[in-house]
């Protein structure tokens, strides 16, 4: 698959085949990941490849708490009480997202991905606003995953919710201390038709020439 067309078709797969997902192939795509960026070349990133079902049973616990805290929060609950008084590519999103996070078990491969601490060096973290830097270090790793797994014709989806109960996943998945969780990838063959274009804003919107807000095309 060419490089440009996975990076544009790379879409968030929420609703999987239960057909199993070949180890060899996850291998492939972990194979290419690892070329990803990182501070000093580093490379602080671990990942457990979850395909036990008990295990995942366990996760998808741990998933729900915040998942349903994160929809009512935003408005997602209201969006499903409600689905009629509201924007329907809206609505269609927060039904598939409840969707995957309600039937996170039955995803058929979870990849959880950690970065070692001691890798990853945050140089804002001295700036009197969040950390953004600390991630760098990370999710070149994560998004060059999500394009592998494209490339090899797996859905993918990327969430951070479970990052909040590290801790229960850490002892569930017997990851050591010195390792923070940084992502959950649900991988599995895709249910639905690949989409033929993605919902993005065009460049001119956020990006500029020699000054920010001065046109680059
Ligand atoms: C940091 C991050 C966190 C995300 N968290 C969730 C999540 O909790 N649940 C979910 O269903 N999708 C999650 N997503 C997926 C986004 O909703 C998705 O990338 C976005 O809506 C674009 O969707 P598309 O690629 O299908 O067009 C997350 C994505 C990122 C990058």
């Amino acid at each position: 698959m060419d490089l440009y067309d996975a990076m544009r078709g790379a879409p968030t797969s929420r609703l999987f085949k239960p057909d199993p997902v070949d180890r060899e192939v996850l291998v492939r795509a972990l194979d290419s990941a690892r070329f990803a960026p990182s501070g000093g070349n580093r490379q602080g990133w671990r990942v457990v490849v979850v395909q036990d079902a008990e295990r995942r049973r366990a996760l998808r616990d741990l998933y729900l708490p915040p998942w349903r805290a994160y929809m009512e929060q935003t408005g997602g609950a209201a969006i499903l009480a409600d689905p009629g008084g509201h924007d329907q590519r809206r609505v269609g999103m927060v039904r598939r997202a409840n969707e995957y996070a309600e039937g996170l078990d039955r995803v058929p491969v979870h990849l959880v991905v950690g970065v070692r601490l001691d890798d990853v060096l945050a140089t804002d973290a001295a700036l009197p606003r969040q950390s953004i830097v600390g991630g760098a270090s990370i999710y070149p790793f994560v998004q060059n995953l999500l394009l592998a797994l494209r490339a090899e014709g797996l859905g993918a989806a990327l969430t951070t919710l479970l990052v909040p109960a590290e801790e229960d996943v850490k002892r569930l998945l017997e990851i050591p201390d010195d390792v923070a969780l940084a992502a959950h990838v649900g991988v599995g063959h895709r249910a639905d038709p690949w989409p033929e274009r993605l919902a993005r804003r065009p460049v001119e919107e956020f990006a500029f020439l020699d000054r920010f807000g001065a046109p680059l095309v």
